[in-house]
């Protein structure tokens, strides 16, 4: 057991990056539960936003066309509930359809753009845990705490297909996804992630590496919890 941490929770800014399947949203949630901080789901910003880019039948190659909507589109999150321009996708955006079009959407700067400054807007007045694939090294690059999940793609991918499994999928009814076709998809999105032009994802230099394959999640928690805690007392002695 962790000691709590004496700590003004509106000096914490955490980030948590890494790939998919990795244990990021829980981890993310388990640490902002522990030090009463807000948790920031990014993932869930770029999956609503591509949703909404589809519903409005935005051209994503027409860069014009994307610019226009994203420098207007309204973003909203709050702890549990994603909506873009009233419009609330908290629902929808946890299906493979959502997974695949974010991946996608993702990649394009004019998306980027717009929603590393909404994410900048809600870090700044501390107090959050923000978990996604660039917090730590184009979001929030000067911040303390920055930490990056991994794990083998094979584990990654059995954690989704449980994942997939115990919520009974959330794919709509008739649609297929079974164990190949994750490991597939992963793999793919992973390929698209790592190798886009935009802030690709990457482990910042200043980020604690954790590899998630040996450790359960209170596991990695507990590392986690341990890390800032070391650095918050290690900041106070200078
Ligand atoms: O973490 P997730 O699976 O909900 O993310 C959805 C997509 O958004 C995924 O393709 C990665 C992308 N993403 C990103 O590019 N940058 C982030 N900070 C968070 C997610």
């Amino acid at each position: 057991m962790t000691r709590p941490i004496q700590i003004d929770r509106k000096e914490l800014i955490i980030a948590i990056d890494g790939p998919s399947g990795v244990g990021k949203s829980t981890v993310s949630k388990r640490i902002a539960e522990r030090l009463g901080l807000t948790y920031v789901d990014t993932g869930a910003m770029y999956r609503a936003v591509a949703l909404a880019v589809a519903g409005a039948k935005v051209d994503i190659e027409n860069s014009a066309a994307l610019e226009e909507f994203c420098n207007s589109m309204l973003v909203e999150y709050t702890s549990g509930s994603i909506s873009v321009n009233a419009t609330d996708y908290t629902d929808s955006i946890r299906t493979e359809e959502a997974s695949k079009l974010a991946s996608v959407t993702s990649s394009k700067e004019p998306v980027r753009r717009a929603l590393v400054m909404y994410q900048r807007s809600l870090a700044v007045q501390g107090g959050v845990v923000m978990e996604g694939r660039d917090i730590g090294t184009v979001v929030l690059p000067r911040i303390h705490h920055k930490f990056f999940l991994t794990a083998s793609h094979e584990v990654r991918a059995e954690r989704r297909r449980a994942e997939h499994d115990s919520k009974g999928g959330t794919e709509p009814v008739g649609s297929s996804v079974g164990a190949k076709d994750i490991s597939e998809n992963m793999k793919e999105r992973d390929r698209l992630d790592s190798t886009r032009a935009e802030s690709p994802l990457a482990r910042a230099v200043d980020a604690l590496e954790i590899d998630t394959a040996e450790l359960d999640i209170d596991g990695v928690v507990g590392v986690i919890l341990a890390d800032i805690e070391q650095k918050v007392e290690k900041s106070r002695i200078k």
